[in-house]
């Protein structure tokens, strides 16, 4: 018997990101091959982006895709985000070279105060929303709390691209597969202050810290600023931010929330206190997910380096959140 169509929102459709994700949604590579889905997408209103989007969907048209449902572009949330089963918020303004974060959080904020107050209203009470547009963590804490009615467990940032790069470059400083090591993951903000963390993590099971030579060098010297300044790498070579990596590791993320792991893997979720991260804020933490419920991995050593290593996030994230404060009141 045909499955039941599933619903994915994704906003910025027109977009890089957008652009990448689409054909491989739409091929099946999120749900599966037997899964039909039903897209609904979002653009900005301005002529360009509508005039964008309208391009896209005669390429969809054009791909044939035997899972594909329907798909419709919307200008208002509220009809984008309607019965939505999955909702994967891109669309915001991308940070150009020499742009502040904050500056970002600014424009930003009134995109996803609006998208939260949608989501509230019409999407499916058990939607998945993965925040993907910057300042990611606090773009999710606003897309939250702008929908109380609920739970705060439906929401996420994707710190996901920074988990994979971690792994990506671990394998290539052991010349080993990406698929041999595990327990990696990434505490913190997607921003400068990340705290990419592989004291647990193994090759073939054995420890990855051990087989390293000056171990606690190379991780402070080049492990850690290798990962947090891969996206402004990528921007200043490539000329704009990573699109298809990000689009992948959405697919990443969202694929683990919903048919499981048993790997650690990052999640920016609501922190419920453990680490003594200060509850409600989205933080990258590592994660084990079961019957699509992600649980966070406890009791982890945290040392005086990672101490200080999250707590900077902490702050960082605090101030990020007072800066926006007042216009989620
Ligand atoms: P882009 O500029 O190519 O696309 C953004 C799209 O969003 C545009 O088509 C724009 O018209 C649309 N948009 C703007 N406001 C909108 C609104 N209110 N509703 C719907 N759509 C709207 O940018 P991109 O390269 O696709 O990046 C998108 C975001 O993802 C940026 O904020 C970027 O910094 C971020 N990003 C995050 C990660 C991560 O790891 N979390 C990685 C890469 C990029
Ligand atoms: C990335 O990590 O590639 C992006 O978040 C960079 C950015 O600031 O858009």
């Amino acid at each position: 018997m045909l499955k039941k169509p599933v619903r994915i929102s994704i906003t910025g459709a027109a977009g890089q990101i957008g652009y990448n994700i689409i054909f491989r949604i739409a091929n099946g590579d999120l749900l599966g091959k037997d899964q039909p889905i039903i897209l609904q997408l979002l653009e900005a209103s301005n002529k360009k982006s509508q005039k964008a989007i309208k391009g896209v969907i005669m390429e969809i048209e054009d791909c044939i895709f035997p899972l594909l449902v329907d798909v419709s572009v919307h200008e208002n949330p509220i009809t984008a985000f309607k019965d939505a089963n999955i909702a994967i918020l891109i669309g915001s303004f991308p940070r150009k070279s020499n742009m502040e974060r904050s500056e970002l959080l600014a424009i930003n904020s009134s995109i996803f105060i609006e998208q939260g107050k949608a989501l509230n209203s019409v999407a499916s009470r058990d939607v998945k929303v993965l925040v993907v547009g910057n300042p990611v963590n606090t773009n999710t804490y606003i897309t939250m709390k702008s929908a109380p009615d609920l739970s705060y467990k439906n929401f996420t940032a994707m710190l996901r691209l920074d988990h994979n790069r971690a792994i990506a470059k671990l394998a290539s400083k052991l010349n080993e597969p990406v698929s041999s090591i595990k327990k990696v993951f990434v505490w913190g903000n997607h921003s400068l202050s990340m705290y990419p963390d592989y004291r647990y993590a193994t090759v073939n099971g054995v420890l990855i810290r051990d087989m390293i030579n000056n171990n606690s060098f190379w991780n402070k010297n080049v492990f850690l600023p290798a990962i947090s300044r891969r996206g402004e790498e990528i921007i200043s070579i490539r000329g704009a931010s990573s699109a298809a990596s990000a689009a992948s590791a959405a697919i990443d993320h969202i694929k683990d929330w919903i048919f499981g792991t048993e790997n650690w893997v990052t999640m920016g979720i609501p922190s419920d206190g453990s680490y003594n991260v200060p509850k409600d804020i989205i933080f990258g933490f590592p994660v084990k997910i079961k019957n699509s419920k992600y649980k966070i991995i406890q009791n982890l050593e945290i040392d005086k380096f990672s101490r200080k290593k999250i707590n900077l996030s902490i702050e960082e994230l605090k101030n990020e959140i007072l800066s926006i404060s007042h216009l989620i009141r």
